[in-house]
């Protein structure tokens, strides 16, 4: 039998053990696929698994490249756009005028942000707040509250990407107020608080201390 006959009757036992076992579940290690369907040597099983899987592979980057539009297509090789001088730093400077409460940033965050984060903030896919002490034991989760060691990324972020769906619709004063939300449903400042450009600066996030200072 030539090789390639080889390979076409090991696909054929494939698809044969595929289409019984589809419904199971379990991979073809756990059920002993390979001694059982494939009689061959050790050169052909490899070949065989090569083929599928780099062909497999070469399928799903074709898909993906024909999915993404323009806007998502890395642009290499061009200065970085001029967006980037507005980043929010630690000490407060390239944020905005403006204000927001906790209790105004609840109801935006219930509008728009709890169906992906939970009532909450700590829908397990996409949590925003627990984990305060867990970064050090055995399952760490990192959160805002958690891991982040400044307030003011969190505007930062906020503004640029979220809500997910709609990223950048939200005013200053709704991003002041949800950030001061998310603090709150992370303990770190109570229902009270107002959040301004000057007194986010002076949040002090749980995990500030847990981070190396770059040395240049
Ligand atoms: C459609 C779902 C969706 C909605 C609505 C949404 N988010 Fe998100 N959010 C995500 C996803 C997904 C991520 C993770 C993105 C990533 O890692 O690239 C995320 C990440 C975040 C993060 C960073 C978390 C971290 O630890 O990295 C913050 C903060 C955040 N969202 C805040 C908000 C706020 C505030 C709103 C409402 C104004 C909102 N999100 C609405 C899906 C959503």
């Amino acid at each position: 039998m030539s090789m390639f006959n080889r390979l076409k009757s090991a696909t054929q036992s494939f698809s044969l053990y595929r289409q019984r076992k589809s419904n199971t579940g379990l991979s073809l290690y756990n059920e002993g696929f390979i001694p059982t369907f494939c009689p061959f040597s050790r050169r052909v099983k490899s070949l065989f698994f090569q083929t599928v899987f780099v062909t497999s592979i070469s399928i799903s980057t074709a898909v993906a490249d024909e999915n993404l539009g323009p806007a998502l297509k890395p642009n290499l090789g061009q200065p970085a756009p001029d967006y980037i001088g507005s980043v929010v730093s630690p000490d407060g400077s390239g944020l905005p005028a403006g204000k927001g409460t906790v209790v105004a940033g609840k109801a935006i965050y219930d509008a728009q942000c709890a169906a992906c984060h939970g009532p909450d903030g700590k829908l397990a896919a996409n949590p925003l707040a627990g984990g305060l002490g867990s970064l050090s034991s055995a399952k760490p989760l990192k959160t805002v509250g958690s891991y982040w060691p400044y307030a003011t990324t969190l505007y930062d972020y906020i503004a640029r990407a979220m809500p997910y769906n709609q990223p950048k619709s939200l005013s200053a004063n709704d991003v002041y107020a949800v950030t001061a939300y998310i603090l709150k449903l992370n303990g770190i400042v109570h229902k009270e608080t107002t959040l301004d450009s000057s007194s986010i600066v002076n949040i002090k996030m749980p995990n500030r201390g847990g981070f190396f200072e770059l040395q240049e």
